[in-house]
This record gives C-alpha cells, sequence and structure tokens, in this order.
C-alpha cells in the first residue's frame, strides 16, 4: 500500500475553458496552489465513485442533468437512451435554462444497478456537463 505522502507525476491535457473555471473555483477558495486543487478533485470523484457504489437493490431516484443544447446529435443520444430504460423512468421534466443550456430531472424507480447504469451512460455523452443521481431505498 503506497501512502500518501508519496507523490507522483503527471501531465494532463485539458480545454481552455475548463482549467479557466476550475482555477476560478481555486481562487475563491483559496487554494494554494492548483496540484492541491487537482488532488482534492481526485479524492472526491473517488469518494463519489465508492458512494455511487453501494446504490443496490430496489431504489426510487432523481437524475438531474444539465446539458448543451446546442451539441450536435446530443439531444437525440439522451432521448434514444432514456427509450432503453423506459421501463424504469417514470417521468422526466425539461426545462430550457438558457439559449443553449437544459436542465432535465428524470425521476426513476427500479433496481439500483440499471439507475447507475443509465447515469454513468448519460454522463459519458459529449455535451453534457453534469449529472447528478440521488437515490432512495424502497422499504415495504
Ligand atoms: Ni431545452
Amino acid at each position: 500500500m503506497t501512502s500518501e505522502t508519496e507523490l507522483s507525476r503527471i501531465g494532463i491535457s485539458l480545454p481552455k475553458n475548463l482549467l479557466e473555471k476550475f482555477d476560478e473555483i481555486l481562487r475563491l477558495r483559496g487554494y494554494s496552489s492548483r496540484s492541491e486543487g487537482i488532488r482534492d478533485s481526485i479524492r472526491s470523484y473517488i469518494t463519489h465513485y465508492q458512494w455511487i457504489s453501494d446504490v443496490k437493490g430496489e431504489r426510487q431516484g432523481v437524475i438531474t442533468m444539465v446539458y448543451d443544447h446546442d451539441q450536435r446529435g446530443l439531444l437525440q443520444t439522451l432521448t434514444d437512451i432514456q427509450h432503453e430504460y423506459a421501463h424504469i423512468i417514470q417521468a422526466s421534466l425539461h426545462s430550457h435554462v438558457s439559449r443553449d443550456k437544459c436542465l432535465e430531472v428524470i425521476l426513476l424507480r427500479g433496481d439500483g444497478t440499471d439507475l447507475k447504469t443509465i447515469t454513468e451512460r448519460l454522463m459519458a455523452q459529449k455535451g453534457v456537463e453534469s449529472v447528478k443521481l440521488t437515490t432512495i431505498p424502497i422499504e415495504g
């Protein structure tokens, strides 16, 4: 097991505007270095993944998704994915946030594994800014 004090160097390429947004958050939050911000981001990414791995069994859930309306073909792809999972999607609500941004809220009920799969598939699409899954277990 490698401890957190042993450091590895990596080089990454990022879209300019993504890095600008990230740096802006680091400034606002008072980070001393970009490296520290990236370390924290990776830690919360891992925590989020571990948390999402615990979603199993019968669940009621909500997916909140923000995406770029202008991304070519995206609207169709997102609709296709949702139709594939029609058996677990109960309803969806679409709001046109601005000229180029859409917000969609999807209500689901089904196996936790399926809820995670659809979340990850939506997340993987180019032009999708954020996807958040919140679930509660169904009891009784
Ligand atoms: Ni829209």
